[in-house]
């Protein structure tokens, strides 16, 4: 492979981590009182967006929105049938209580995503892109739970009171 290629790669993975990790640190920021650092925080994740998203392009990866959604399918299958699955073992066998509970809460709401993907592909691929009007999605703040149209009464899945759920436009 080419090395450019392979330093996109690197680099995407590497400012796509650092985008989350500065969002972490934002919050924890908000939560000490520093809103000032939590600010520049948000501003260089979101910087870091910018460069991932940038990288991601230039290696060709972002095509039309029926193979995207196909990517995206293919993406949270694996985490499913596959990767969540081997890491739920490996931190039971280490009896890690924090990991298993995040792999577990990934785990339950990679199969909602593959689903809404597999949902939207049919629906694209019989000509009704979205029906007669747009919805929203609800996320789950803490397992990030996802559902259209309204929140659920409480979270399926870590069970958090809808209300707190976080309506994505
Ligand atoms: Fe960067
Ligand atoms: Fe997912
Ligand atoms: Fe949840």
């Amino acid at each position: 492979m080419s090395k450019a290629i392979n330093d996109l790669k690197e680099a995407f993975a590497g400012e796509s981590q650092a985008n989350r990790k500065y969002t972490a640190f934002a919050q924890k920021a908000d939560e000490e009182g520093l809103p000032q650092v939590a600010k520049l925080f948000r501003a260089a994740a979101h910087a870091e967006t910018v460069h991932a998203l940038s990288h991601f392009r230039a290696l060709g990866e972002v095509n039309e929105t029926v193979a995207n959604l196909e990517a995206a399918i293919s993406g949270e299958n694996y985490e499913v049938v596959s990767m969540y699955p081997e890491f739920i073992a490996d931190a039971e066998a280490e009896d890690n209580k924090k990991a298993l509970r995040s792999f577990r809460h990934a785990y339950e709401v990679e199969k909602v995503h593959e689903a809404l993907y597999r949902g939207a592909l049919e629906a694209l691929k019989k000509g009704e892109p979205q029906g007669a009007e747009l919805f929203d999605y609800y996320v789950c703040p803490v397992c990030g739970y996802t559902e259209a149209k309204n929140a659920p009464e409480k979270c399926p899945v870590c069970g958090l009171p809808g209300a707190k759920f976080e309506r994505i436009l």
